[in-house]
């Protein structure tokens, strides 16, 4: 098993710490680890936010943990030197066409909700967002009416096959949780969406032993508020992804919680390529002090335990730890607690 660190900008590396720790304590028999450089620290190093020999490292493992980029000190590079540019450059280097963020309100963090907390209590989803298609990548410009009006536009399709190998991560996601799938489309009014739903009814026939529900977008929004919990798996295309995905990171809470995966269609010896990072930021505000949370990073190495190499017993166990750990209160200083980057490394070690 091959596994690439790239811990980046910020308090990438410090969080990027106490995942290795982790990973060094469930001592997976073979394992091999690389470590690259992406973001800022790539380009004062290297020259680029995404060196060629951090791509080869990445293609070359079965799957990679990514901390953060974002380093005011690269404010006023161009758009290409941009760290950021890491992040896009790897996903569309590796072809990572299927993001999944998983919300789930831990025990004894219920007031962290933006929701009440006997609603907050219930949330357990899994967002299947795809990356690669929809509005972003189609056609776009912007031109002249007749009447001399400026207008905007941008393109909104799908091609079938980039809905099916979506469909396929959500079936399979939801098989290795509670059974059941809801697809969000807004089919009354869109093509696209009237595509997406019938390719997706096309491929529930794969999985009979899936629960398969459909539902329009903005009542998906007021549903998730309103009853998170009727929720297990939502697979969704990529406008519709990018905002429910956000809202479900809301109604838990904080930000240091919440890890996300990036999926590709390589299949490896162990499960499928993929790039795993919490969804927060490089966080430079608090960079260097020891205070980060590094709960994100280390629940994105269980998704890389579970979907990259096969073993959800281990991404099981770490994501226990965690949970553990909150319950028994302690809590980073995104949760209002006092505990530091190290101490709650140590806190889910001595849990593990
Ligand atoms: P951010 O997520 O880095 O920080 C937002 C706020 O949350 C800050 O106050 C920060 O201190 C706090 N925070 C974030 N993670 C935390 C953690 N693990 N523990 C405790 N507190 C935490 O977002 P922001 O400030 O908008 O962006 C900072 C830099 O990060 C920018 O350069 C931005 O482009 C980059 N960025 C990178 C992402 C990535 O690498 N995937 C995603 C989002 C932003
Ligand atoms: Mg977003």
């Amino acid at each position: 098993m091959k596994i690439a660190l790239f811990p980046g900008d910020g308090i990438g590396p410090e969080i990027m710490d106490e995942a290795r720790r982790v990973l060094d304590a469930l001592d997976l028999p073979g394992l091999v680890v690389f470590e690259g450089d992406v973001g800022g620290i790539a380009y004062k190093r290297h020259g680029h936010p995404l060196p060629e020999e951090t791509l080869t490292m990445a293609r070359a493992a079965d799957g990679v943990l990514f901390g953060a980029v974002g380093d005011p000190e690269c404010d006023n590079l161009e758009r290409h030197l941009r760290p950021e540019q890491a992040i896009l450059g790897l996903r569309a280097e590796l072809g990572l066409f299927a993001n999944l963020r998983p919300a789930t309100t831990f025990a004894g963090l219920e007031d962290m909700s933006a929701l009440k907390p006997e609603i907050a209590r219930e949330i357990d989803v899994l967002i299947v967002r795809e990356l690669n298609g929809d509005v972003y990548f189609g056609e776009k410009g912007m031109r002249e009416t007749a009447n001399g009006e400026r207008e905007g536009y941008d393109l909104m399709s799908y091609a079938e096959s980039e809905v099916r190998r979506i469909a396929h991560v959500a079936f399979r996601a939801a098989q290795g949780r509670k059974h059941r799938l809801c697809s969000v489309d807004k089919a009354n009014v869109l093509e696209t969406s009237q595509l997406w739903r019938d390719v997706i009814i096309e491929t529930a026939a794969d999985y009979p032993e899936i629960e398969l529900s459909h539902m329009y977008v903005d009542n998906a929004a007021m549903q998730l508020v309103k009853k998170p919990g009727q929720f297990d798996v939502i697979v969704t295309g990529n406008l519709f992804g990018d905002i429910l995905s956000d809202q479900a990171s809301m109604c838990v809470g904080s930000i240091g919680l919440l890890a996300s995966a990036a999926l590709g269609e390589r299949q490896t010896e162990f499960g499928t390529f993929g790039m795993y990072e919490p969804i927060h930021g490089s966080a430079p505000d608090i960079a260097g002090q020891g205070k980060a949370n590094p709960m994100a990073m280390i629940l994105s190495l269980a998704m890389l335990l579970r979907h990259s190499l096969g073993r959800e017993d281990d991404a099981v166990r770490v994501e226990n730890a965690v949970a553990k750990a909150l319950e028994d209160g302690v809590l980073g200083g995104d949760l209002g607690g006092p505990a530091g980057t190290r101490e709650i490394g140590d806190a889910v070690l001595a849990r593990l």
